[in-house]
């Protein structure tokens, strides 16, 4: 469970984020919307220490993870960040192969040994493994741009956080990449808290269990609840639909 508590994010005098206070349950999704500078990038930084060191950058307020204040100044800020994973707009692989990017933030925690198990755990759990398996040895930017989101998720999931946190994942992606990211992200749920920034008001319908609204640095008025009972129809359409995407 993560907590606000009165939580401010600030460059300077100026207040991007202005006392948020929400929780996030658990093992659920949720989607975050909000208008461009409105704030959701710097909320995602602030909750992994992105900010630490950006000139001026302040808070106020508490976030909690697990009832832990991650702003205590004895915070370990590297364990954190190993709990915290975050996933940007845009794949960000390395010039490496595909099997080195995969055990890139455990090689100095595991044995060498190790690695080919965890490799294919990780990328059977993006749904990437049967694409790849027979290609581990080349560069990861052979992948196409889906390929390649999924194997930064996959090489994040390898390090082991309980909190991904997902800021427009699928906004540089086309449709099939997009559903296969948003199956996967279904599929990690019941062992992860995620939030999941989006521009697309239907995606975050479809994929969260609670969509908020950020405006002004705080979550707007109403927080939309997901209409649940029909959830599976929802979802199941976008992969209908991706189905009828020509390959
Ligand atoms: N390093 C920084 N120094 C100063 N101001 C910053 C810095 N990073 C972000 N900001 C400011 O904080 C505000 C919120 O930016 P942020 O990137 O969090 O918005 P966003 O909601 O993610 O927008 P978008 O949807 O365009 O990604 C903006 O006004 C931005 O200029
Ligand atoms: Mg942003």
């Amino acid at each position: 469970m993560i907590q606000f508590k009165n939580f401010v994010a600030a460059f300077g005098g100026r207040k991007v984020i202005r006392a948020l206070t929400f929780n996030l349950p658990a093992n659920s999704i949720t989607a975050i919307i909000g208008a461009s500078g409105s704030g959701k990038t710097t909320l995602l930084r602030a909750l992994c220490r992105m900010n630490d060191r950006v000139k001026n950058f302040r808070v106020e307020g508490n976030v909690l993870i697990d009832g832990m204040d991650i702003y205590r100044p004895d915070t370990d800020v590297y364990a954190l960040r190993r709990n915290v994973g975050l996933v940007f707009q845009k794949p960000c692989v390395f010039p490496k192969s595909i099997f080195d990017n995969a055990v890139f933030g455990v090689k100095e925690k595991m044995h060498r040994k190790e690695y080919p198990d965890l490799v294919e755990k990780v990328l059977r759990e993006v749904f990437l493994w049967e694409e790849v398996k027979d290609r581990l040895g080349e560069k990861a930017t052979t992948l196409s741009q889906g390929q390649q989101q999924r194997l930064t998720l996959a090489r994040t999931l390898a390090v082991g956080p309980q909190v991904l946190l997902m800021d427009e994942p699928t906004s540089s992606l086309d449709p099939k990449s997009t559903a296969a990211i948003e199956k996967l992200v279904q599929s990690l749920k019941s062992r992860h808290t995620i939030l999941w920034v989006t521009h697309q008001h239907d995606q975050a319908h479809s994929i969260a269990d609670k969509v908020l609204i950020i405006e002004n640095g705080q979550i707007a008025p109403f927080e939309t609840p997901v209409a649940r009972p029909e959830q599976s129809s929802s979802f199941t359409r976008v992969l209908q639909n991706v189905q009828e995407y020509p390959e």
